[in-house]
């Protein structure tokens, strides 16, 4: 009776294959380094987050105290205050009081190690839907990032 085993194997690398495709369409820029998006999503479920975010594929994470991490990987700062870049993010998971003091996020307390793997969580998230040029590029005027809103501009 090899079939079950057969078919277990199957299961096995056809999930393996599924996961590595998911990584691959987090696009370089935006990759963690020595982030594992598996880990960051079990630490970002168990750490409280979903008790001020909304986040995609954490059960129970709908709350709206703070802002919506939807689409994370689209976002053009990290709290009005950093290009959304992977550094970045993980510096914020670190201490966002030292960035934004008196946010209403609190300290994390979460490790390096920790808030790389929870950067690269949420920078899978909308990571599929990017356009060309991924979110916290520069946002200059000559540059060749996303531009603002038309009607955001301000009137010559
Ligand atoms: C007590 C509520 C609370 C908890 C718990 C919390 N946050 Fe936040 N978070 C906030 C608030 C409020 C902001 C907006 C802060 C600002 O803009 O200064 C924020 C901002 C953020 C941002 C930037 C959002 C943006 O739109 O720019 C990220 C990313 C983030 N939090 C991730 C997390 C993660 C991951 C955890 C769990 C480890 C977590 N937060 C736990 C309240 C919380």
């Amino acid at each position: 009776m090899t079939r079950p085993r057969e078919a277990a194997r199957f299961v096995l690398a056809a999930a393996g294959f599924l996961l590595a495709g998911c990584d691959q369409e987090v696009p370089a820029p935006l990759r963690v380094a020595s982030g594992d998006p598996g880990r960051g999503h079990r630490l970002v479920s168990a750490s409280g987050c979903g008790a001020c975010h909304v986040i995609p594929g954490v059960r129970g994470a709908s709350s709206w105290v703070g802002p919506p991490l939807t689409e994370w990987a689209r976002r053009g700062y990290v709290a009005g205050h950093l290009p959304n870049t992977p550094d970045n993010l993980v510096a914020w998971l670190r201490d966002p009081q030292a960035i934004s003091p008196g946010s209403a996020m609190p300290s994390t307390g979460l490790t390096e190690a920790e808030a790389r793997d929870a950067a690269a969580y949420l920078l899978t998230l909308g990571a599929r839907r990017l356009p060309a040029v991924p979110a916290g590029m520069p946002l200059g005027p000559d540059s060749e990032g996303p531009r603002p809103e038309p009607r955001l501009r301000p009137r010559a």
